[in-house]
């Protein structure tokens, strides 16, 4: 092909280049006949260049028009200015049109199975089975580039931090981050497996024992869980490790590294710091530990004016909150107290009573018992309330009013728990949902927020015991270091989330690096001396011979990249993503292995 190997790529040419002779390479995007002339839109990864093919009837025009979408081309011409008022002040190429000399075709195609557009709406399906050629839309195209410069950007500012990029192994002994392990059979040694890491977390640990003191790698972890718009089966992390360092110093490394991140790649200067929000306050506030601070609407408590009133399912909240706090104050241990939680939606008084069920239902999935609503009426100067539970509080409506903000017009939502949780995450979960459907999250904005001082362990109600909310490793804040047996609830650890526009994108904490202290947080978790020396024994080994005091944080690259591009599924940020069943429909992964492979593994199918 060297005569028809291309001298430029489709996105180079300018009006200085007028009168030069050219080489093209790319795939038809469009064609249009115009009798006299054919115009062809040749595109690759850089550009679309329009073609120009003259004289009807001659040898070339009849090979233009054997042309269709997709084939792949090589065209010879001359580079001419096109006339003013032909000039595309859209196209970074729209200066110029090539008339072509020559045009061959490099391989054709069939009709596609959807046409390449800048975004297709073809089902997810179908680009899935073909992603090679989804891939080559504009979209796809320029999110692929991007996460390849946010790539670059990690990798030049954590070197120039003096961090080294170490890989660890994805055959191992399995680290828990609370997912289900991916299981690699042995052929050598008959009923063993290695999983897949969920993490490098262990890894990433031992390496600061080693003296590695800042380490980073873009690490493919493997979890099996249900997908979701921000999960995949397989996905990357920025996986970074500190050592001799206090939680601050991970959080001002990863501010840096954000800034430079969004500065490098979109221009964008992001605030020197980002807010921290304690977790407490933030479920408080939000109802979440993942709020978009993109709109505000904050919970507001309630409860002062639903002691005023008659309205059973409040106080009876109330008083079984409290009931159930007693009860366990005398154990010495900590539970949260009821809440009535309130949210006023701005505007929204006329919303239907079929909207207000919907967002009821939506709440009931977060264990509300109830979404109690009222609207406020009259004048700002004198507020009244009416409809749902306002025949409680009409009374006190100025109160109610002034105390939360509310005016004319608003619609208020209330829910009332025994336990704050729920009547916070409940209602977080309806102020999400607003904030959706109401579009009140600005696009183009990016809100990061610190979540600090998380609890340290979680009740797994179904399986009654304690469970670490994130994993085994994270360190106790001192404090707890004496209660941690006796009230496991009211630990808070030295772990942080990064949190932007409403998704957790960052997790991360400080270490424990003490044997002792690492064995007395797995007892609490229920496991014995011989299970953790079974699963961890090398690591409480590690930690005897001098481990650093250490911590690190592990930002999610596909959701970092999917809100830079302000998408909402990670799929549009991965090259080859799994569907919403895990599966390839690209390749039909996963499939069936054959009996010899089978044989050789030690394993039989039983169903
Ligand atoms: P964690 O489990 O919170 O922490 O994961 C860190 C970040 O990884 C991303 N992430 C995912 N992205 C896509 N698909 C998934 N299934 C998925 N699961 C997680 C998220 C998340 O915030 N070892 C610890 C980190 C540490 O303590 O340093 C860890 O893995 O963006
Ligand atoms: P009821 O008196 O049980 O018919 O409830 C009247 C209204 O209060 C309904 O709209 C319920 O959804 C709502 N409701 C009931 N329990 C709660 C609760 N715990 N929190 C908020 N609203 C509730």
């Amino acid at each position: 092909m060297d005569h028809l190997k291309r001298t430029k790529t489709c996105g180079a040419l300018r009006a200085a280049d007028a009168e030069t002779q050219v080489t093209l390479n790319g795939w038809v995007d469009a064609r249009r006949d115009h009798g006299a002339v054919t115009f062809i839109n040749l595109r690759d990864r850089f550009g679309i260049t329009q073609i120009v093919v003259d004289a009807a009837g001659s040898e070339l025009a009849g090979s233009a028009a054997q042309l269709h979408n997709e084939y792949c081309i090589a065209v010879r011409g001359t580079v001419r200015r096109r006339p003013d008022t032909m000039i595309n002040r859209d196209m970074a190429t729209g200066e110029i049109e090539v008339f072509a000399h020559e045009i061959v075709v490099l391989n054709a195609c069939p009709t596609p199975p959807f046409q390449i557009e800048d975004e297709t709406n073809a089902k997810e399906e179908l680009r899935l089975t073909y992603r090679y050629l989804d891939l080559r839309s504009r979209g796809m195209q320029r999110r692929i580039a991007l996460r390849s410069a946010v790539t670059f950007a990690v990798r030049e500012f954590l070197t120039a931090h003096d961090f080294l990029e170490i890989e660890t192994p994805t055959f191992i002994k399995s680290t828990p981050e609370g997912a289900r392990d991916y299981l690699v059979p042995s052929r050598l040694y008959p009923g063993k497996f290695y999983a897949l890491p969920q993490s490098p977390q262990l890894y990433k640990q031992l390496l600061m024992v080693s003296g590695f003191d800042r380490y980073f790698q873009i690490a493919r972890c493997y979890r099996d869980e249900d997908a979701r718009g921000d999960r995949q089966p397989e996905f990357t992390q920025i996986d970074i490790e500190m050592s001799f360092v206090a939680r601050d110093d991970v959080l001002s490394l990863t501010e840096a590294l954000m800034g430079h991140i969004f500065q490098k790649t979109l221009n964008i200067t992001l605030p020197a710091s980002f807010t921290r929000l304690s977790y407490d306050e933030a479920l408080d506030r939000f109802g979440t530990d993942k709020p978009d601070l993109r709109f505000d609407m904050e919970l507001r408590d309630f409860a002062p004016h639903a002691r005023h009133a008659e309205f059973s399912a409040f106080n009876n909240a109330l008083a079984a909150g409290e009931t159930r706090q007693n009860a366990a104050r005398e154990q010495g241990i900590t539970v949260q107290a009821g809440a009535v939680k309130a949210l006023v939606v701005r505007g929204k008084a006329d919303y239907s009573r079929k909207q207000i069920e919907e967002l009821e239902a939506h709440s009931k999935i977060f264990k509300a018992k109830g979404l109690a609503w009222m609207k406020v009426t009259g004048t700002k100067e004198a507020p009244g309330l009416e409809g749902g539970v306002a025949k409680f509080f009409a009374a006190s409506a100025a109160a109610v009013c002034t105390d939360l903000n509310a005016e004319p017009g608003d619609l208020i939502l209330i829910i009332a728990d025994s336990d704050a949780k729920i009547a916070n995450t409940a209602l977080g979960a309806v102020r999400s949902k607003l904030g959706r459907d109401l579009g009140l999250a600005v696009p183009g904005r990016f809100e990061f927020v610190w979540i600090v001082d998380f609890p340290l362990f979680e009740f797994n109600d179904d399986e009654k015991h304690w469970e670490a909310a994130h994993h085994l490793f994270s360190y106790p804040q001192e404090k707890y270091h004496e209660s941690l047996e006796r009230d496991p609830g009211a630990v808070k650890g030295d772990l942080y989330d990064l949190v932007l526009n409403g998704y957790e994108l960052a997790s991360g904490s400080i270490r424990i690096h003490d044997g002792a202290l690492q064995k007395r947080v797995f007892s609490v978790v229920g496991l014995n001396e011989q299970e953790s020396d079974q699963k961890f024994g090398f690591l409480i080994q590690a930690f005897s011979y001098g481990a650093p005091p250490h911590g690190g944080i592990a930002p999610g690259l596909d959701r970092l990249v999917m809100l830079m591009c302000g998408e909402t599924s990670i799929k549009e940020v991965i090259a080859f993503p799994k569907n919403s069943f895990a599966e390839s429909p690209m390749d039909n992964c996963p499939s069936e292995a054959d009996a010899a492979q089978l044989a050789e593994l030690h394993l039989k199918i039983t169903s």
